[in-house]
């Protein structure tokens, strides 16, 4: 599959004097190599200089989200009790939530769903890299969390056109990536792309990210990028769009493949109350959410 290309993200990116910022927590820990000289012990160190992620975390690792019995109390315990890698995935999700919460734009996107169909991507990625080792779990989860992340930056440096993107989707004319690329002139994954490099993220992630639209992706075979792409192709299936809900009638028969890649996510219900469970203990609980999860 031909994809088009936009307008120069780099270009836009040029141009943008508030770049938002890669939280400093996400960005260290992201960078510590997950080698046996990397010891738990060091992120459990770099995590306890946030205290309001420190508190997240561990509402995180007591939450429906994990189900443990005991009950967590430090990040030392969490890092124990969950894993190096585990902690970490969590701990960039959060800030990442955190980070772009501002908000003040009235133009019906909505933020909650935002992240509402973000964090899904990432939980269902996680479950699918789990069973076909096509890529990294916690890696999964992260790029499902970033994938759409050049959305927001779009949003704020364009909002008169993105307002009339939302409005095109949110009519059920047209999906909002191509509504957008119609108005904006640019590619929100490329967007995403140029943001990533510039944040130093890892390139199989950045490729991730880029291509989370190329339906030609395989979940099994294409590694990372293939992962997430299926991943975001079963939530928009289910109609869990990125930032609005449609009136949808009766949802179509997945295809064998989709079929296949619900099945290993435990079911479309379990990825989205994961995610509404994540949501919940990392920013609180959402003003919204999607009518299908109830
Ligand atoms: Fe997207
Ligand atoms: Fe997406």
């Amino acid at each position: 599959m031909v994809l088009t290309m936009g307008k120069d993200a780099n270009a836009l990116l040029d141009r943008i004097d508030d770049l938002p910022p890669l939280p400093a927590v996400a960005a260290t820990v992201m960078g510590m190599a997950e080698d046996d000289k990397t010891s738990a012990m060091d992120l459990a160190q770099v995590l306890a200089t946030d205290q309001a992620l420190t508190a997240k975390l561990i509402r995180i690792s007591n939450s429906a989200y994990y189900g443990f019995a005991r009950r967590i109390s430090t990040v030392r315990e969490a890092v124990v009790m969950l894993g190096f890698k585990q902690v970490r995935q969590v701990a960039v999700g959060a800030s990442m939530m955190n980070a772009f919460k501002r908000s003040g734009f009235n133009d019906g996107f909505d933020l909650d769903l935002f992240w509402g169909h973000s964090v899904a991507v990432a939980v269902a990625s996680e479950a699918i890299a789990k069973k076909t080792l096509g890529a990294k779990p916690e890696d999964a989860f992260t790029a499902g969390i970033l994938h759409d992340i050049g959305r927001l930056v779009l949003r704020q440096v364009m909002p008169a056109e993105f307002a009339q993107a939302v409005a095109i989707a949110r009519s059920g004319e047209a999906p909002l990536h191509a509504a957008e690329f119609e108005t904006t002139g640019y590619q929100h994954d490329e967007i995403g792309q140029a943001l990533g490099e510039r944040w130093k993220f890892p390139g199989h992630l950045v490729d991730a990210v880029r291509c989370h639209h190329d339906e030609a992706l395989r979940a099994g075979e294409d590694g990372l990028a293939g992962v997430v792409a299926q991943a975001n192709s079963l939530m928009l299936h289910f109609g869990l769009f990125c930032g609005y809900e449609l009136e949808l009638g009766e949802v179509a028969p997945l295809t064998p493949e989709l079929a296949g890649i619900e099945a290993m996510c435990g079911g479309i219900d379990r990825v989205l109350a994961r995610a509404f469970n994540f949501i919940e203990s990392a920013s609180g609980t959402p003003d919204t959410w999607y009518a299908k999860a109830g």
